[in-house]
């Protein structure tokens, strides 16, 4: 409710010790970070010329899935900063259900490593298989597009810790090859 102005220091209440920032994540204070799930149909015009989830398909639904987990944990507009080893490991027929699971693995300042993994489903059989797996990593920014800190992860399970220092060494990854191949201006 907006303040009344005439209403006096009676009514006025004490200032919050924390104020939360507009968008609702403070990110000076560590936060968890959730799986994203999505669920879809592999169809026909997803498909290579084998029948099979298409690879560049299967890259933008893991995007799009870990920009959304991103979203969640950081609050704040993310883009992706790079895609780095992804390994496609079964394949994903046409007709089949494709199951997408991202979870921030990893935070930095203002990056965020997000594991992602996808599953293809038998849908008469049940049966299950981790299709494709990988990590994709996001910058958070703010209005002027400029990167913006992002809460400090909290790690806690053993699935927590184990992805984490997969995440960490994705980091080193990123770190080395930056540092060996700068970008060039054309
Ligand atoms: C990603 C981007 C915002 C980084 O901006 P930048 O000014 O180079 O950022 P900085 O050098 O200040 O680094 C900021 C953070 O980004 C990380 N980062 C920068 N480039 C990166 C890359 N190529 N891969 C992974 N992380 C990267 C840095 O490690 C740093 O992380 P930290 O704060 O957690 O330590 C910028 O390069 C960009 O806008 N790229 C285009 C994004 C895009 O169009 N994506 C596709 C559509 S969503």
């Amino acid at each position: 409710m907006p303040a009344d102005p005439d209403a006096g220091d009676a009514l006025e209440q004490p200032d919050a010790p924390h104020p939360p920032p507009p968008h609702g994540v403070d990110p000076t204070r560590p936060r968890a970070a959730d799986w994203v799930v999505t669920t879809d149909i592999v169809f026909p015009h997803h498909a290579n010329t084998m029948g099979t989830l298409f690879g560049g398909r299967a890259l933008e639904l893991l995007d799009i899935n870990a920009a959304i987990a991103c979203y969640r944990f950081a609050r704040r507009t993310v883009v992706t900063a790079s895609t780095e080893a992804i390994d496609f490991r079964a394949p994903v027929h046409v007709g089949e259900i494709v199951e997408v699971r991202s979870r921030v693995a990893w935070a930095g300042r203002t990056s965020m490593i997000v594991r992602g993994e996808l599953v293809g489903e038998n849908p008469r059989t049940g049966e299950r298989r981790l299709a494709t797996i990988g990590h994709i990593s996001f910058v958070a920014l703010d209005d002027d597009e400029r990167p913006i800190p992002v809460p400090p992860l909290l790690v806690e399970t053993a699935e927590q810790r184990r992805h984490h220092a997969i995440g960490e060494r994705v980091r080193e990854h990123i770190g080395s090859r930056r540092a060996h191949d700068p970008l060039e201006d054309v």
